[in-house]
């Protein structure tokens, strides 16, 4: 199988990359640097050539989509966090939906976050397009909102999609991963704002996650035997969504 992949050079996207390589698939690796298509993902122009770079060497045919490429709450501009890891994202996943609909069994997977339960739609500013306002009045904590809108946004978008991708012939999830060892996740820790938040932020298992349990659900979540899953988010997250909202499903 092709299968492209955002953020492939570093944390949850390059173990993801390293699962599939070993599975024996083809993997195209696409991220701001150290990988097969490089480029910034917000740009519009660079997204467009990533696309066609995508389509030209897959052949015009993508068996399976990892969007891992993301950004943190730590970073100073919220509107760009919603930027990355919402508009771009989707855009990229609609840009490639041409190609994927080509594919043997094809199927995509969006990586939110468990920050995507912290926000409901109804609430989120992105919904209305009013979160410059609201990241404006958030102060010192419009990082963090910003994460959580954007990750939220990003979830719905998925499961809006479920009915015309379904039909389309291309399954389409969500994962929502707890705290994992990556640079994102150390860098959140080391910000002054949101540090000791972040790590506080502790499992009922009693540890963060490791990138390559992510990949394994993502794999999972591309193969023959997930021929049934679509429209889903799926947290993996050591218990901590159980630990906080223990009543809602
Ligand atoms: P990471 O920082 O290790 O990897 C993210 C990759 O995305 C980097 O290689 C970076 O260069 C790339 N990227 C960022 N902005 C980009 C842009 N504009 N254009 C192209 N590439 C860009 O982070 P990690 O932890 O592996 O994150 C992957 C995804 O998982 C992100 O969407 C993140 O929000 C999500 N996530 C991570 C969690 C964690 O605790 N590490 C928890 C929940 C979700």
């Amino acid at each position: 199988m092709t299968i492209a992949i955002t953020g492939s050079a570093s944390g949850i996207g390059a173990a993801t990359a390293a699962a599939l390589t070993a599975a024996g698939h083809d993997i195209i690796g696409i991220d701001l640097k150290d990988a097969d298509i490089t480029g910034d993902l917000t740009d519009p122009a660079l997204r467009a050539a990533a696309v066609e770079q995508v389509v030209a060497r897959s052949g015009g045919v993508l068996d399976g989509l990892v969007l891992c490429a993301g950004v943190g709450p730590q970073v100073p501009d919220p509107m760009r966090i919603v930027e990355i890891n919402y508009r771009s994202t989707i855009a990229l996943l609609d840009a490639l939906l041409p190609a994927l609909r080509k594919g043997e069994s094809p199927a995509a997977v969006v990586v939110s976050s468990v920050a995507s339960t912290h926000i409901p739609w109804d609430k989120n500013p992105v919904a209305t397009g009013t979160e410059a306002e609201a990241f404006a009045q958030a102060g010192d904590y419009a990082g963090s909102y910003a994460y959580a809108a954007s990750k939220n946004a990003v979830t719905v978008a998925v499961r809006q999609r479920a009915v015309e991708w379904g039909a389309a012939g291309v399954r389409l999830n969500t994962v929502a991963p707890g705290s994992v060892d990556t640079p994102l996740l150390q860098a959140g820790m080391d910000d002054p704002r949101y540090g000791e938040a972040i790590r506080n932020f502790t499992s009922p298992v009693g540890r963060n996650g490791r990138p390559d349990e992510i990949a394994a659900l993502i794999a999972y979540l591309l193969g023959p035997h997930a021929g049934f899953i679509h429209g889903a988010q799926f947290v993996i997250d050591g218990g901590t969504d159980a630990q906080a909202r223990p009543t809602a499903v």
